[in-house]
């Protein structure tokens, strides 16, 4: 059980893994092991655990220590009788362990998390109690953390803090489970519960307790998983990529199911924040990784149907820089996962200077989400593989019906614009899956270029950020040097990087865009072209100007310009994925990342 849960989380963090299981027999045993999953699952099959039912698990991506077997979790207290695992930095663990030596303990990892562990022990033996010794410690820890231990006198009992970190509750027959997401227990059971910030929480086959720190019971809000285990199974896919790539045209028409009618758009999960919505004179859209270039494409929308100031920003640069928000401001924060723990420090430093947060978030339960004063959910469906693929588009869908609705509310657009506007984001399911069905030209072309060492990436206007998220992702699976650019911006530096076989990726506006932002970026192939560099350019069906100038064309259905990024996306993500494939990569696992990153 323990195992298929971690299997389940693998993709939050795989450089090591361990387990710990009180026996039938009463004592305590743990297995870890640097390396993936497989690893620890090979050791286990070789020389299994003692039988038990109560237990904990983990997968790691190292933060401090490197990935080893001692620094994998679970640790011990120091009579080993307490086994505990942690998700999170606790930033003060030097005073900490100083303190702890000074006091005779001993320390075999080089980890913050083994403070906690001698900690709560310790506290163990004075109290006889689990959730009173936790107690007594979280308040000292400094930082995010998701703490959870099992002791070997208390065989049925597991514990669990958080502070920051995620966990969540599954509400089992006979058996209860904690898990960072609920993809660790959904096999089980779809019966979920939160638990919010600074809470401590007790399981045991029967019975939950939460309380919060100071041990004041406290009740949460229970809810219902939407998916069940076989959406985050492979299947017969190659890798979670190809599948969710797939799964992409769904994933947009899930976010937009329920959400219009008759031409207009209906949020009213997030009525609460109707009133702000009709007098916000500023927005701010915060993200990492793929979720900021979703955000980028949501300030094209927003300026461009509602009128209102925009502006993108990386959630760990944003807080740092003393930046001006009123109570007028809206911040938008957009993340898949919910967790990402920059992007959370971000929104609650928003809260604190009198911002209205809303959250743009694909996981029911996520912290995130739960901290917002709305949320509005992507239905995509459970995301595994590291590199953000339909999350990316249900995202930008979620992004455009926000634009749109802000557009209805403060009478930007007129109605029979705006229905014309949703007829066009409805038809985007069925033409994505064409773009995906025909994706074997570009998978072809990818194939054949595993010994590139760095392709560029060029767009222009809603272009420009798939351009950008086209070289993430060649390089956060694929692990070549690529970049991406407004078209534009090429003539003032980065053209020099063009010499004979240069790779360039060009995404093509519409013929029929604004201005004459075609013919431009035409221009701009002519003018690497004439440097030596190979292009291939993602352009519309019928664009006939782009075929004296590239050397492929891949081409997508038509689509109003606002829609064409939720196109031209796929053929960048199947170009990454074939290309990782093409030189023996594990496309779903990419060396050195995670996909919750739930450290700052
Ligand atoms: C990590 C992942 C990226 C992802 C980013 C934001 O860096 O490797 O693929 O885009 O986090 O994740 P979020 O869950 O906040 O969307």
């Amino acid at each position: 059980m323990l195992m298929g849960g971690l299997r389940r989380l693998e993709y939050r963090g795989y450089d090591s893994a361990g387990v710990a299981v009180v026996g039938d027999d009463g004592t305590i045993a743990t297995r870890k092991r640097a390396g993936k999953l497989k690893v620890l699952a090979n050791d286990l099959t070789e020389a299994p655990l003692p039988g038990g039912s109560t237990g904990i698990g983990h997968t790691r991506w190292a933060t401090h220590g490197g990935p080893t077997d001692a620094n994998a979790h679970p640790h011990l207290g120091d009579d080993g009788r307490l086994a505990l695992i942690h998700n999170g930095i606790i930033e003060n663990f030097a005073e900490l362990k100083a303190e702890l030596v000074e006091s005779g303990a001993e320390f075999h990892s080089e980890t913050d998390t083994e403070v906690a562990a001698l900690l709560i022990g310790r506290e163990y033996r004075e109290t006889g109690d689990l959730a009173e010794a936790f107690q007594r410690v979280v308040n000292r820890l400094h930082g995010a953390f998701t703490l959870l231990a099992v002791h070997q006198d208390a065989p049925d009992v597991v514990v669990g803090a958080r502070r920051n970190s995620p966990l969540v509750i599954g509400l089992g027959d006979g058996e209860n489970f904690l898990g960072s997401d609920v993809a660790a227990f959904v096999e089980y059971t779809r019966r979920a519960m939160e638990i919010g910030q600074d809470q401590i929480v007790t399981i045991r086959p029967d019975s939950i307790v939460v309380t919060d720190f100071a041990g004041e019971p406290v009740e949460n809000r229970e809810f219902e998983v939407a998916w069940d285990a076989s959406a985050s199974d492979k299947g017969g896919w190659s890798s979670f990529m190809a599948k969710e790539i797939t799964e992409s045209p769904d994933a947009v028409a899930n976010t937009i199911r329920g959400r219009v009618s008759d031409g207009a758009v209906d949020l009213s999960e997030i009525a609460r924040i109707d009133e702000v919505l009709g007098d916000v004179d500023r927005i701010l859209i915060l993200g990492c990784g793929t979720a900021y270039y979703s955000g980028m494409l949501g300030k094209y929308a927003i300026e461009k149907w509602a009128g209102i100031p925009v502006d993108v920003e990386l959630s760990h640069e944003f807080r740092y820089r003393e930046p001006v928000l009123s109570s007028r401001t809206l911040v938008i924060s957009v993340s898949q996962s919910g967790e990402t723990m920059d992007t959370l420090m971000a929104v609650k430093y928003a809260q604190e200077r009198g911002a209205t947060t809303l959250s743009v978030c694909n996981t029911q339960g996520a912290t995130i989400a739960r901290e917002s004063d709305a949320a509005l959910f992507t239905h995509a469906g459970p995301e595994v593989a590291v590199a953000s693929t339909k999350a990316f588009v249900a995202q930008v869908t979620a992004l455009y019906l926000i634009a749109l609705r802000l557009a209805a509310v403060r009478g930007t657009q007129s109605t029979e614009a705006l229905a014309e506007l949703v007829d066009e984001l409805q038809a985007v399911p069925t033409k994505l899956s064409q773009v995906i069905e025909s994706s074997g030209q570009i998978a072809e072309l990818a194939r054949g270029m595993s010994d590139t060492r760095s392709v560029l990436f060029l767009g222009r206007h809603v272009g420009y950020p798939i351009a950008l998220e086209g070289a993430l992702k060649l390089k956060e699976i694929a692990y070549i040097h690529a970049e991406g650019f407004a078209a534009g911006e090429l003539k003032h530096g980065p053209i020099s990087l063009i010499e004979p076989g240069q790779r360039v990726i060009v995404v093509v506006p519409s013929p029929r865009a604004v201005d004459s932002l075609h013919k431009k970026v035409v221009s701009n192939i002519q003018e690497i072209r004439a440097r030596g560099a190979y292009v291939i350019a993602i352009a519309e069906a019928g664009d006939a100007a782009v075929l004296p100038f590239a050397d492929d064309v891949i081409r997508i259905p038509l689509a109003g310009g606002m829609f064409e990024p939720l196109l031209a996306v796929a053929p960048l993500q199947i170009f990454a994925m074939e290309l990782a494939a093409a030189k023996g990569l594990d496309v779903d696992q990419p060396r050195n990342l995670a996909k919750s990153v739930t450290v700052e």
